[in-house]
């Protein structure tokens, strides 16, 4: 075939086409002015998408056609990161605020630098690296020191250039050759309203806020799925900038990341001085409501760069920088009811229902009051006025009762002496503020069973939803966790909003969880104190079920991260007859109770000993280093103290290694982790 040829007039216009586009996509989503109607602009971007695909010689990897999204990826890789994405220190109060900055001042010999002043978005960290100008990679935080590569998702974000600098840079803008910036991915409040309008028409579950939102969306494996849904970001930080003119101040970096076209947040202040933080914490605090964006706290960070290196940081923090959250938000609202609500392992927890109210952008309808002992503490009673408070989590507590509204016949709230969803008898242990209906197959234990059972973290079986598990129970098809993998086609595609093809994909769903490991299905069958972690931890050590189940008390405590209750739970888990019948019934069914990965490690090696991991390992990551010495039976811990065995040093080692000599503690090289866990090259 001939070789494509082009006019110059046709690539001169793809090129009018792109720049036209890019401006105005900044214009629209970073300077939020936009000057021409979305008509205008989709028809602009249907033009060069038509020439694009007349000619697809025109089309460039940072043609703005180029942000729907790329094929979909089975698995996040993770990237390591270059530079650790360190954690903020949280302050609460403005005591805490200018404590901070009194540890600040001292460090520098007692001046107190200037500040700026950011507005936190309550979103989702990533970090963006661009090689000459060219966006290459995007990831999320993960652990700080590894996280996810997210590029083909973060390239659907129309404020995110794709290639720098972006629309609106000064013609003199100095583009560095490697630079990486850090910044925040979120929702705003109106995209966040449409995406889940749009989800309840779908019948699609909602999303509890728009940090959930935007951390699902980002992490989507599909990220054409990204592309239809409308994430934001602010960039507000410089973690790698080769090349001229690299900012000496966190002011100059803002204005360099705004020249070249990022979204920065306007809302920030360089200022000098703990009266004029205070005073721009006392602004946004109410101020931020009227935002299109959640923020939770003000970011305070030290401006010039050469004082920030001098004031380093910890293992976790920098020092010179200071998360305030805001306060809580409360609201009052009046109890219609309390309900009881009765959970997999038999607990039943008392639920205040209210009158919706209007919490932190939110409407709440009820508030878990935890268990009786709780309740009975705060008294609260039906008709009450209570106080709801939110913090940085989904679900609002009450906090107090208003005693001076409570209505004459409001009557202290009784537990029920009977179960509500089977109807026998409940019992409070000694010692234990749980009351609990202990009838295992009481249908509401068994449903909550069976929904942690199948959950994505336990045996994974997609499709089998609350909704599709009340059906099945209302039935009879489901009777315990062990009923499902009795599960037939013929029974299922004739039921209500089954069919044929449904049917079948659950059914490999749960033929596909049969291989699903020792470690998790420990965690699924929903034995108490055994979660996920502790799973992995048992699966390693014992290899297989048996193994388990002989395994005495001494024995299991002996497992580092075993206590005497989790051991004692165990064995009386397995000393159950139901239990045991359960488990003959999964085995039978081909369920997998042998660990795949990893095997048991006999001797445990290294047990009783902790290490401390610093820098960079030359063959392995600090993940899998962990991962090894726990299979061999130690510990990893952050932080170096008298007890630590050894710390583990690779290149860069940080200022664990000082701690280490500082106390005297062993300092091993990689070799010397390889000879302890007698794999040496
Ligand atoms: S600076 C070393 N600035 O808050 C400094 N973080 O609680 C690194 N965040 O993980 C962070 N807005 O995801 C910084 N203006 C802002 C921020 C911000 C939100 C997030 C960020 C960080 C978390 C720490």
């Amino acid at each position: 075939m001939a070789p494509p040829e082009t006019s110059p007039d046709l690539a001169r216009r793809a090129r009018e086409l792109r720049a036209e586009i890019v401006r105005h996509e900044y214009l629209y989503h970073v300077l939020d002015r936009p000057e021409i109607t979305d008509a205008a602009y989709d028809a602009l971007l249907r033009e060069l998408r038509l020439l694009e695909e007349e000619h697809p010689e025109l089309v460039v990897a940072d043609s703005p056609t180029q942000r729907v999204g790329a094929t979909p990826v089975s698995d996040l890789p993770s990237v390591r990161h270059e530079v650790p994405l360190l954690s903020l220190e949280n302050a609460y109060s403005g005591a805490e605020v200018r404590a901070w900055l009194d540890r600040v001042a001292d460090r520098l010999g007692g001046t107190l630098p200037a500040v700026v002043c950011e507005l936190k978005i309550d979103g989702l960290s990533v970090t963006l690296l661009y090689r000459d100008g060219v966006l290459v990679q995007a990831a999320t935080r993960g652990d700080g020191t590894t996280g996810e590569d997210v590029t083909p998702n973060v390239r659907t974000i129309r404020s995110v250039p794709l290639r720098l600098p972006g629309a609106g840079a000064p013609a003199d803008v100095n583009v560095p050759s490697l630079l990486e910036v850090r910044g925040e991915v979120y929702f705003g409040r109106k995209a966040f309203a449409a995406l889940n309008a749009r989800r309840e028409e779908e019948g699609e579950p909602l999303f509890a806020n728009p940090r959930n939102a935007a951390a699902g969306s980002l992490r989507l494996l599909d990220s054409r799925i990204t592309a239809g849904r409308r994430l934001s970001a602010f960039l507000y930080s410089v973690a790698r900038w080769e090349g001229d003119r690299a900012p000496s101040t966190q002011e100059e970096a803002l204005q360099a990341l705004e020249r070249l076209g990022f979204p920065v947040n306007p809302h920030r202040s360089r200022v000098e001085g703990a009266e004029a933080i205070e005073a721009f914490l006392e602004a946004w605090r109410e101020r931020r409501h009227a935002l299109d964006f959640e923020t939770d706290g003000v970011v305070l960070k030290v401006d010039p760069v050469d004082l920030q290196l001098r004031l380093g940081a910890t293992a976790k923090f920098p020092r010179w920088a200071l998360a305030y959250k805001f306060p809580p938000e409360e609201a009052t609202t009046r109890v219609t009811a309390i309900a009881v609500q009765v959970g997999r392992t038999g607990v039943l927890t008392p639920v205040a229902e209210f009158e919706p109210v209007l919490l932190a952008g939110t409407t709440v309808r009820r508030a878990t009051l935890h268990n009786y002992e709780d309740l009975a503490r705060k008294d609260v009673r039906v008709g009450d006025t209570v106080a709801v408070e939110k913090g940085g989590d989904v679900i609002p507590k009450v906090t107090r009762v208003l005693l001076e509204r409570r209505p004459a016949a409001a009557a202290p709230f009784e537990m029920p002496a009977l179960c509500p969803a089977c109807g026998e008898a409940v019992v409070r242990e000694e010692g234990e503020v749980a009351v609990r209906c202990v009838n295992s197959s009481c249908p509401a234990q068994v449903k909550e069973s069976i929904r942690h059972f199948v959950a994505r973290r336990a045996m994974d079986v997609e499709g089998l939803g609350d909704e599709r598990i009340e059906q099945l129970l209302a039935e009879g098809i489901l009777t315990d966790v062990a009923s499902i993998y009795a599960l037939d086609a013929a029974r299922l595609s004739p039921l209500p909003r089954w069919g044929e093809k449904s049917a079948a994909n659950v059914l490999a769903e749960v033929e596909r969880s049969k291989e699903a490991g020792l470690a998790r299905l420990l965690f699924a069958l929903g034995i108490r104190h055994v979660g996920e972690k502790t799973g992995k931890v048992l699966a390693r050590r014992f290899g297989t079920i048996d193994a388990l189940k002989g395994a005495d008390g001494e024995t299991l405590q002996a497992v580092p991260e075993i206590g005497p209750e989790t051991a004692r739970s165990i064995r009386d888990w397995f000393s159950r007859p139901a239990n045991e019948r359960l488990l003959s019934k999964l085995a039978a069914s081909g369920v997998r109770m042998i660990e795949a990965e990893g095997s048991p490690v006999p001797g445990a090696a290294l047990s009783g000993s902790t290490f401390v991991l610093t820098g960079t390992l030359a063959r392995r990551t600090r993940d899998e280093a962990a991962a090894a010495i726990e299979r061999a039976g130690g510990k990893v811990s952050s932080s170096v103290s008298r007890k630590t065995t050894a710390v583990i040093a690779g290149s860069d080692p940080g200022s664990k290694l000082d701690k280490a000599r500082a106390l005297g503690v062993a300092v091993w090289s990689e070799e010397d982790l390889d000879r302890a866990l007698g794999d040496a090259p």
